[in-house]
């Protein structure tokens, strides 16, 4: 408002307020006001996404799991195994058998993962048995993203899909 007054005082000091000088400049600051609200796209409804390993399975105990696009999802992992460690890592289309062979080369110290992978949208470091990670991230465009968990070995069969709709 401060923009149109000043302009409005502006044109009134040089003898210009007349309904149409006034109200065009009214609409060109309500235009630029509105355009970034247009742009957001709206937020969908938090998710939380539940997975577990299971037992001493190399697997998940899903491989499918599902968001809504907009969404900001919570994805908790349960490791159920006494003995091993799991991560779960979320991948850009295509690249999770490089996300994991580049991973292996990281090495235990690093999960497994290699600093700032630009395949990876989202991961939680190993998490040892018994215990949960959760990770919180912002859905990526409407898709299908390969996840795994990037432990020399496990990805062969520790593996599933994320959609979001
Ligand atoms: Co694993």
């Amino acid at each position: 408002m401060a923009t149109i007054v000043s302009r409005r005082e502006f044109l009134k000091s040089m003898g210009l307020v007349g309904g149409l000088a006034l109200s065009s400049v009214i609409v060109a600051a309500c235009g630029g006001g509105s355009a970034p609200a247009a742009t957001s796209a709206p937020a969908a409804a938090p998710v939380t996404l539940d997975i577990a390993s299971k037992g001493e399975e190399l697997v998940y105990d899903k491989n499918t799991l599902e968001a809504p696009a907009n969404s900001k999802i919570t994805l908790n992992l349960k490791n159920n195994s006494t003995a091993l460690s799991h991560n779960w890592v979320l991948c850009k289309p295509g690249t999770a058998d490089t996300v994991a062979t580049d991973g292996m080369a990281a090495g235990d110290t690093k999960n497994y993962l290699k600093d700032n992978d630009a395949n990876v949208i989202a991961h939680l470091p190993l998490i040892k048995p018994g215990q949960t990670g959760s990770v919180t991230f912002n859905a990526p465009a409407p898709g299908a993203y390969p996840f795994e968990c990037t432990f020399p070995g496990h990805n062969a069969l520790m593996k599933g899909t994320l959609t979001i709709k």
